[in-house]
């Protein structure tokens, strides 16, 4: 397991190259990624290809024992191409152009620059084909980063009736999918569809979802282009690209199969700011939340069940979040051991050096912008030398979460409550998994779920026939299954079916929903299970048990004494279903009531903020809170790194299970 770091040589003068190169080499790194957003360094003058600055680099690389990941330079088309080709620009809904002067300022479905990638990556792999310093490739960099995976351009209006076309074959099949009936949509022609441009009121939520799905292909599309041509320049480069954090409109499932490797940009004093509702802690503002990265480490481990890389790890304080703390001392080296736990093989910090020029002045590196180290170098250099005694096979989890963007887009098209966001419900019952050091591994619905004891399916909004007779056939070989609200109450075209939810898993849970409702903090919101009392939010639902037992019961408001848990025996498993989003007591009493029947390791309820996650026999106990918290480990346990006290912000690795961790309560 190494480190490396993003590097930019064409931002600085050449002579301090080869001082730079050697200090990463010092540090121990392995990978040094670069060439992201070099197309006009790379071809200042239309047809005037520049390369030999990029080998110079590659060379220092390889010559100190480290090996260069190339990115293609696509995310920033230089000035001269845009005035060429003004067209490649993306438009917003109400046809404003999104233009030149940051960057992703192109349309995944210009024909233009779909000619102008094919020629300019065909340039780079070839001059790299036989370069024996280049370990893969990152194409572009973040695709849809500030809101451009979708566009509502002319291109690809014409893109997504083709699009349409092929998916329904003809209009009349469309129009009975949609349900194009209401409020007059019929259509008598695919050409008479448009992107969904700016409208008065809302837009057809069948047809937003399809929106939604075309342009996600577009840029799994696009990518195609980079990948058939590095692979055809040298099939043993890896082929990646770097995702992003909870970040909706990319679908990294359907990019899945024509990437080798998975790779994402992480972030927590960020995320914990600008991407989950409510206010941030002051831990979290020093080092993010443990479970809302973890889950993004899950996902981009789940995409491909194998491992992933995180290609840009936050080294420092980071420009683009409402503010910019420091982060506690050791967080760089915590995100970088709490990676490679969930999973990660390697760790690349973003960037060396802190910039002196241009959109990310404030935002820093491993070093200064004098090239003095700063807080991150020492944290990185620390973790390169404890990660590089491990050899980890990778994580095996017991248990699966399904995560399907298709569920995300329906349930935020018509989220019924302004409070309903789906990455926020998923991770409810996520954290409850963390908390009891369950690995998960998030997965897409038709994943080969066969390998997992117990399977929490959060909002599994769009369901068929084969998605319940797939689910159906694994709780009858004895998994467990958890589903929770507004699973099933929809068809995969995002129309009601013709019986209650949930559907065709109405089987499945042995009761189907009476009444649904959205519910504010003014109203009642609490429910009895096992006993206790416990609260809820946003939505909830009254469940009729038609061979489900109720285990849970609304107490007060409308729905006074309605079910709102059940739970049903199905072949050699059980399916619980949870009828409201549970406060953080009732998902980890549903939750750790699924993991005893399924015979899921599990340790006690750790605390927000302390996870502890095993990976190959050891387990990292990490500490995302300013405070030392003590652990009690099995005796035959082996420390590896750091004790039984682990600090603020700090890692600490024992050879032993997850499970048998508990707190020391002296
Ligand atoms: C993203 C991008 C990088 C940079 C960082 C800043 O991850 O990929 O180019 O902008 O954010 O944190």
């Amino acid at each position: 397991m190494t480190v490396g770091v993003c590097y930019f040589p064409e931002h600085w003068p050449r002579e301090r190259w080869e001082r730079d190169v050697e200090q990463m080499a010092e540090a121990g790194f392995s990978y040094v990624r670069m060439a992201e957003f070099s197309w006009s360094r790379i071809e200042p003058e239309p047809g005037e290809i520049e390369l030999s600055w990029l080998e110079e680099a590659v060379s220092l690389i390889g010559d100190h024992g480290m090996e260069a990941v190339l990115c293609t330079p696509t995310a920033t088309p230089p000035k001269w191409l845009v005035d060429k080709e003004p067209g490649i620009l993306q438009e917003e809904p109400d046809g404003t152009t999104r233009q030149y002067g940051s960057r992703r300022h192109y349309c995944f479905n210009s024909p233009e620059y779909r000619e102008q990638t094919r020629r300019i990556v065909s340039v780079m792999a070839e001059r790299f084909a036989d370069n024996p310093h280049v370990a893969g490739w990152q194409t572009d960099n973040e695709y849809g980063c500030h809101e451009t995976i979708r566009c509502w351009c002319d291109d690809c209006a014409a893109a997504f009736r083709e699009w349409l076309s092929d998916a329904y074959g003809d209009v009349e099949s469309l129009n009975e999918a949609w349900g194009t009936t209401f409020w007059s949509q019929h259509l008598r022609s695919f050409d008479e569809v448009d992107p969904p441009r700016h409208t008065a009121a809302e837009h057809h939520p069948s047809r937003l979802l399809d929106y939604y799905r075309f342009s996600a292909e577009s840029a799994v599309d696009y990518n195609a282009i980079h990948t058939e041509l590095l692979r055809e320049a040298n099939d043993d480069w890896f082929v990646a690209h770097n995702f992003m954090g909870d970040f909706d409109s990319c679908d990294v499932y359907r990019f899945a199969d024509d990437l080798d490797l998975i790779t994402w940009d992480s972030y927590p004093t960020g995320f914990a700011q600008d991407r989950r509702p409510g206010a941030a802690s002051a831990d979290e503002l020093r080092a993010g939340d443990p479970d809302q990265v973890g889950m993004n480490h899950d996902l981009y481990r789940g995409a491909k069940q194998q491992p992933f890389w995180v290609m840009e790890q936050q080294p420092g304080d980071v420009n683009w979040p409402p503010y910019a703390p420091q982060p506690g001392e050791g967080a760089m080296r915590l995100w970088a051991h709490h990676a490679v736990a969930h999973g990660a093989d390697e760790v690349l910090y973003f960037r060396w050096r802190r910039c002196r020029e241009g959109q990310e002045q404030y935002h820093a590196g491993l070093r200064k912008q004098d090239g003095s180290p700063d807080r991150g170098y020492r944290d990185a250099d620390r973790t390169a030398t404890e990660l590089a005694e491990l050899d980890l096979d990778p994580v095996d989890a017991d248990v699966a979460v399904l995560h399907d963007y298709d569920n995300l887009w329906a349930t935020s098209i018509q989220p019924h409550a302004p409070d309903w966001e789906y990455w926020t419900h998923m991770r409810q019952y996520y954290a409850a998994l963390r908390a009891r050091s369950v690995q998960a591994d998030v997965v897409h619905p038709d994943w080969d779920l066969s390998g997992y004891d117990a399977i929490v399916a959060p909002a599994l909004h769009l369901v068929d026939e084969e998605l319940a007779g797939a689910l159906e056939s694994r709780v009858e070989d004895g998994a467990e299954l958890l589903l929770t609200v507004r699973s099933g109450a929809k068809d995969t075209s995002n129309k009601l079916p013709d019986v209650p939810a949930p559907g065709p898993l109405a089987d499945l849970v042995g009761a189907t929903v009476d009444q649904h409702e959205s519910v504010p903090e003014q109203l009642d919101r609490r429910v009895s299970y096992d006993g206790e009392t416990y609260g809820y939010r946003t939505f909830a639902e009254w469940l009729a048990p038609d061979g489900a037992t109720a285990v849970g019961s609304h107490v007060g408001g409308v729905g006074d004494g309605r079910a709102a848990v059940t739970e049903h025996e199905f072949g050699a498993g059980h399916v619980t279903y949870c009828g409201v989003w549970p406060e953080s007591g009732l998902a980890d009493a549903v939750v750790a009531d699924m993991l005893e029947r399924a015979d899921v390791p599990h340790s006690e309820r750790l605390p927000t903020g302390v996870r502890a996650t095993q990976r190959d026999g050891y387990t990292w106990v990490t500490n995302f809170t300013s405070d030392p918290v003590a652990v009690t480990v099995p005796d035959d346990a082996r420390w590896l790194v750091g004790g039984e006290t682990v600090g603020a912000f700090d890692a600490a690795v024992y050879e032993g299970a997850a499970a048998d961790l508990s707190l020391d309560q002296r």
